[in-house]
């Protein structure tokens, strides 16, 4: 029987900070008349290609977003370069799916602008003729004039992927000498004009969407990323950004120029105000292909696959960091086409608003002799199971066919003296027979994958040969 459509689910490919020009890392070395040599070595296109094509799982949807920085001095031949490589990822298949250029995302860095012009057109000039070559006159991505004077978009996907996609231009203001050049700057006008677009998107295709910003510069500072000598190095009017992002139910900003792999859930609240939806993600894209890179760091991009569970109002983000790696185990440095990507770090979060615990009405008297049989029963079952406790966590599934995940272990109780040599997990003729043993596995953890609630049948089978049944339900809900 189909299912009424209950979440939401997009794989990113996040890149950041490429930098192509001068420093960036797959450029074939500069023979000795300084010019670099002819020589045919995997550039980034295929480098990440060769990566991505090494990932078999299959989804549907596949987005490609960039944060900025895709050149060093916004050059035109850089824009070129950063336009191809775009154009080859968008030929593709990515994850089984391909990334058409309306499911690619791209924000300007503080690089991509001419900052040493005063003139408007001057300082958006390189990176306005890399958008309209990329996109042409595809639908929805025409500029007009206000965009152009933005670079500030709203990408409303709600009704037919579930897709809400917002870019952010924060380098108006990169001019020469500014503290606003490390910071970044996000207009108020902007604000407005954003919010103004949220409003118009059906609130209820809105709050099933997934709801994804991309901007370049760092909308929080984390500590680890304070300079000496540039104050509060975050862009200006982060906290409103913030606050409307929140408001909107945003689950995911992406962002980069650190060039420094991070990620954090942000679920500031504040005593005064009301607390607004569900914690965002906040994660910082490495760089992608610049060789200025911070200590012990490498070059890096992440596959992000989110997951929102509409009516369950749950949401799952798993960031997969994938880091370059040009050395070898003995750390010699090697050659370039042996050069390979594999993850770094994993996280995997569930993102869910705090709604507070909801209490009903319990009527309560003290514990009485009337209670004893009740409890020995209780107690019976500890005996019974030998201190053997199954316990079940629910969270959205990352698998497309399904929703939830159930994820089943066995905790010991005070005092267990044994463990099962083998627990037999099932739930029913739709799932596969989930068989742990002990010295394999010696919590027993499995995990099913499913629509609806359903209960969940463990089997334990101790040293002596006996076997001990129980069960939990899994619930779809918190
Ligand atoms: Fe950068
Ligand atoms: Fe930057």
């Amino acid at each position: 029987m189909a299912r009424d459509k209950q979440s939401n689910q997009f794989i990113i490919v996040h890149l950041s900070d490429i930098h192509f020009g001068d420093g960036h890392i797959f450029l074939p070395d500069k023979t000795t008349s300084g010019e670099h040599a002819n020589e045919l070595v995997p550039d980034l296109l295929q480098s990440i290609s060769t990566d991505l094509a090494s990932m078999e799982q299959k989804y549907n949807n596949v987005l490609l977003a960039i944060t900025g920085d895709l050149t060093l001095g916004g050059a035109d031949g850089e824009f070129t370069a950063a336009r191809t490589f775009i154009e080859g990822l968008a030929k593709q298949k990515v994850f089984g799916a391909q990334i058409t250029l309306d499911k690619v995302f791209v924000v300007p860095g503080n690089h991509d602008v001419r900052f040493k012009e005063k003139e408007h057109e001057a300082f958006w000039k390189g990176y306005y003729n890399f958008h309209r070559d990329l996109y042409g006159s595809a639908p929805g991505r025409e500029l007009q004039k206000a965009d152009v004077e933005r670079f500030c978009k709203v990408h409303n996907f709600a009704d037919e992927l579930g897709l809400i996609v917002l870019e952010l231009a924060t380098c108006h203001h990169n001019h020469r000498e500014t503290i606003d050049l490390q910071r970044g700057f996000i207009d108020q006008q902007d604000l407005m004009y954003v919010e103004t677009q949220l409003k118009q998107i059906d609130a209820k295709a809105a709050k099933n969407a997934v709801k994804i910003a991309l901007l370049h510069h760092h909308p929080v500072l984390i500590p680890a990323f304070a300079e000496p000598g540039r104050n509060y190095d975050a862009v200006v009017n982060s906290g409103l950004l913030l606050n409307l992002l929140n408001d909107f139910g945003f689950h995911l900003i992406l962002h980069g120029h650190k060039h420094n792999p991070h990620s954090f859930i942000y679920d500031a609240t504040c005593g005064w105000y009301k607390n607004n939806g569900a914690p965002m993600l906040v994660v910082a894209g490495g760089s992608a292909g610049s060789e200025a890179l911070p200590d012990a760091t490498g070059n890096s991009y992440n596959l992000i696959n989110i997951r929102h569970n509409f009516e369950a109002n749950e949401t799952r983000v798993q960031v997969k960091t994938r880091g370059l790696f040009r050395r070898d185990e003995l750390n010699r440095p090697l050659l370039r086409p042996k050069w390979y990507w594999k993850n770094i770090k994993v996280i995997d979060r569930v993102l869910s608003p705090e709604l507070g615990w909801q209490y009903g009405k319990v009527n309560r008297r003290n514990f009485n002799d009337t209670d004893k049989e009740r409890e020995e029963l209780r107690s019976d079952e500890y005996k019974r199971l030998r201190q053997n406790m199954p316990v079940v966590e629910v969270v959205p599934s990352l698998r497309p066919d399904q929703e939830f995940e159930a994820r089943m272990r066995l905790v010991g109780h005070r005092h267990r003296k044994e463990l099962p040599t083998q627990v037999t997990w099932s739930a029913g003729d739709k799932f596969t027979i989930a068989r742990c043993l002990r010295e394999e596995n010696n919590d027993f953890r499995n995990t099913f994958s499913f629509y609806g609630p359903m209960l969940i049948q463990v089997s334990m089978l101790f040293e002596d040969g006996k076997e001990e049944h129980s069960y939990i339900y899994a619930d779809e809900h918190r």
